[in-house]
């Protein structure tokens, strides 16, 4: 009987050890996290990074991986929700020991893991992030999109060449991106000799806008910026024709989603938004990674796709050019990054962990978002 149960504890023994080797196999290879909104409010955020992370992804290990190994992409959820971001980055870190981090697209999320990744020692690429203060938090912390006193300062020129004078402002004060943008937008225009006609604001997931947008009717601007996501701005744009408003609006990076058209329909038609890249390119570079994202997904690639995928082939650059997988030594070689030849443009890493880029301003037309011009900075 004795015996039995010893025999019974050394297999037991046996084969949690077979398992957890077998685990280890399976979990070769370079481990690089990833947190997104994969679902809830801004899903189609998280969901166009990780299918650009997972094209890029496909080409490097395609083409032997990184100092002779495959990158491990271990992508985590924070289902859109405030709090649900330090979660994941904290697992990412101390549970699998992710060797560098990629996200998020909305600056609050950005916001909310930058400190854990710094204390960490993580270096951490935002692909999409444009509030200045992301990139403020610390040395590990970069991106690879424009920043918003920039993206603002593109939609008020914007704005006087459409040659309003009067341009109205709706915030939501729920985020730190629309409050950034809203900010620059407004300092750039009122420089440039423009009147802020009306002010108002919001909070992210409410649905009715009548007041503020009576008081817009009121004042009767030329343009109205808009510096929300798509998930707010379509029901504002649509409460605005109900209202006879019919100036057209403009928005930021935050509008690019095909919900915008999709909620929005004809009440959106004619109205512009600043991006970091448009799917119409004839750049030979853009039109082949446009092709092979067809290929892959059977859909256009949007502005996050692109960026999603930079982020990642600019990981493993900085990686083969360290020589290593040690976190400070690819912090060191990713800050070191010069004229990476990236889809949404050359990136070029300044002091401040940021790079300079053009801005393209797009329109919906017929249902479409059609490239109208691009904005050098
Ligand atoms: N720039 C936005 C933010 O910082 C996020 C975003 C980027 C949204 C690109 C759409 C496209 O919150």
């Amino acid at each position: 009987m004795k015996f039995l149960k010893l025999s019974s504890t050394l297999l037991l023994a046996t084969l949690s050890l077979s398992g957890s080797s077998c685990s280890k196999k399976q979990e070769s290879g370079i481990p690089v996290g990833q947190f997104a909104s994969l679902t809830g409010g801004q899903a189609t955020f998280g969901q166009s990074t990780d299918k650009g992370v997972q094209l890029a992804l496909e080409e490097i290990n395609g083409s032997g991986g990184v100092l002779g190994q495959p990158i491990r992409m271990i992508t985590k959820d924070n289902q859109s929700k405030p709090g649900e971001t330090s979660t994941v980055v904290r697992e990412l870190i101390t549970r699998d020991k992710v060797v560098a981090l990629i996200g998020e697209v909305a600056s609050g999320r950005s916001l909310e893991a930058a400190p854990i990744a710094q204390r960490s020692g993580i270096p951490m690429i935002s692909p999409a992030s444009t509030n200045e203060k992301v990139t403020e938090t610390g040395d590990h912390i970069f991106r690879v999109c424009f920043i918003d006193p920039f993206q603002g300062t593109v939609c008020a020129k914007f704005a006087g060449k459409l040659a309003a004078q009067k341009a109205a402002i709706i915030t939501d004060v729920s985020k730190d991106y629309s409050l950034g943008l809203a900010k620059s937008f407004k300092a750039e225009f009122l420089k440039n000799g423009g009147v802020i006609t009306g002010e108002q604001s919001y909070s992210g997931g409410d649905k009715d806008f009548s007041a503020q947008l009576t008081a817009i009717k009121s004042a009767n601007p030329d343009v109205v910026f808009l510096p929300a996501y798509y998930t707010e701005a379509p029901l504002i744009i649509r409460q605005a024709r109900q209202l006879g408003i019919t100036a057209p609006f403009i928005g930021g990076d935050g509008w690019d989603s095909t919900e915008l058209i999709s909620v929005g329909g004809s009440a959106v038609e004619g109205c512009y938004f600043s991006n970091h890249f448009s799917n119409q390119s004839t750049d030979p570079q853009v039109v082949a990674f446009v092709d092979a994202y067809r290929k892959k997904y059977h859909e256009d690639p949007d502005a996050m796709v692109a960026l999603g995928y930079d982020s990642l082939k600019l990981l493993a650059d900085a990686m083969k050019r360290a020589g290593t997988t040690d976190p400070d030594k690819v912090n060191a070689a990713i800050a070191a990054t010069k004229d990476f030849p990236g889809i949404t443009g050359k990136i070029t890493l300044d002091e401040h962990r940021n790079p300079t880029k053009s801005a393209v301003m797009l329109q919906v037309k017929n249902g479409k978002f059609a490239y109208v011009e691009t904005i050098a900075p």
